[in-house]
C-alpha cells in the first residue's frame, strides 16, 4: 500500500497503462485484459493489473491535472517499483491542421507550471518524454499500420480561460495541442531515472470548436489503447 493506492506490493506491472478517466481504465481491462485483478480502488481510482498477450500489465487512471499524475505516477514509480508509465489520454488540439480522432506521440510537453521547479529543482519549462517508450510507441504504430505524429504539446494548468489566444508558451515550442497531465509525469520520470511516454488522441479542435461527441469516445479511443498495449508488449 501507498498513501493514495491500495494494492499490495507485488500487485502492480513494471509496465502501467495511464488513462485519465477510471471508468476507461475498466474498459480497457474488460475487453483487452485476461486474468484481471482490481488491485486499487481508493478513491475510485481504479487499477487493474492482468495479463494481455500473455504479459502482465496494469492499467490505472491518473485522474486529471498535475497534482493528480503527480502523486500516481510518483507513487507507482518509488513504491510499486514501476518502470514504464504511458499515459493515454485526450488532448485539444490548437491547430486545424490536426484532424478529430488523430494520434500524437509527445516528444515533449511544454508548461508554465512550477510543478517541476517546486518538486524537483528543475527549471526548464520544457521537459522530454523519459526511456525509449517513445520510440517503440512509433515502432510499434508502423508495425500497425497506424498513423502517429510525433509532436511537442503544452501541458497546462487549465482547461477554461479568458483570453482564446494561443498561450506564449506553445508558440514558443511550437506546440500542436493541449492536455494537462505530461509535464508533471514527465519531471517524475525524469528525476527518478525512469520511463514515460504520452500518446494522445485529438478530442478537440480548438479552433473550429468540434468535438468528439460522448457516444463516439468510446470507439474513438481504441486505436490508441491498442497502441499501447501492443508497445508495451516491447517494455
Ligand atoms: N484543454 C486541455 N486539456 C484537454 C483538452 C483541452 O482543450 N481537450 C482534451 N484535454
Amino acid at each position: 500500500m501507498s498513501v493514495h493506492i491500495s494494492a499490495k506490493k507485488g500487485q502492480i506491472a513494471k509496465t502501467v497503462l495511464m488513462p485519465g478517466d477510471p471508468l476507461r481504465a475498466r474498459y480497457m481491462a474488460d475487453h483487452f485484459l485476461t486474468d484481471v485483478t482490481l488491485v486499487s480502488q481508493t478513491r475510485n481510482i481504479f487499477f487493474f493489473t492482468g495479463k494481455y498477450k500473455g504479459k502482465e500489465i496494469t492499467v490505472g487512471a491518473s485522474g486529471m491535472g498535475f497534482p493528480s499524475i503527480g502523486i500516481y505516477s510518483y507513487e507507482l514509480f518509488t513504491e510499486y517499483e514501476v518502470d514504464t508509465i504511458v499515459r493515454i489520454g485526450t488532448c485539444g488540439a490548437y491547430t486545424s491542421e490536426l484532424k478529430l480522432f488523430d494520434i500524437l506521440n509527445v516528444a515533449n510537453a511544454a508548461s508554465e507550471s512550477t510543478y517541476a521547479k517546486f518538486a524537483w529543482v528543475m527549471e526548464e519549462d520544457l521537459i522530454a518524454k523519459q526511456g525509449s517508450a517513445f520510440d517503440k510507441i512509433n515502432e510499434t504504430a508502423k508495425e500497425l499500420d497506424l498513423k502517429v505524429k510525433t509532436t511537442n504539446i503544452h501541458s497546462s494548468d487549465i482547461f477554461y480561460r479568458k483570453d482564446s489566444d494561443l498561450p506564449a508558451i506553445a508558440e514558443k515550442y511550437n506546440c500542436t495541442a493541449v492536455e494537462m497531465e505530461s509535464f508533471a509525469l514527465f519531471a517524475n520520470a525524469k528525476f527518478l531515472g525512469k520511463s514515460a511516454a504520452t500518446i494522445l488522441t485529438v478530442s478537440d479542435i480548438i479552433p473550429t470548436k468540434e468535438l468528439i461527441s460522448a457516444d463516439q469516445r468510446e470507439k474513438a479511443l481504441q486505436p490508441m489503447m491498442e497502441l499501447s498495449l501492443e508497445t508495451a508488449l516491447k517494455l
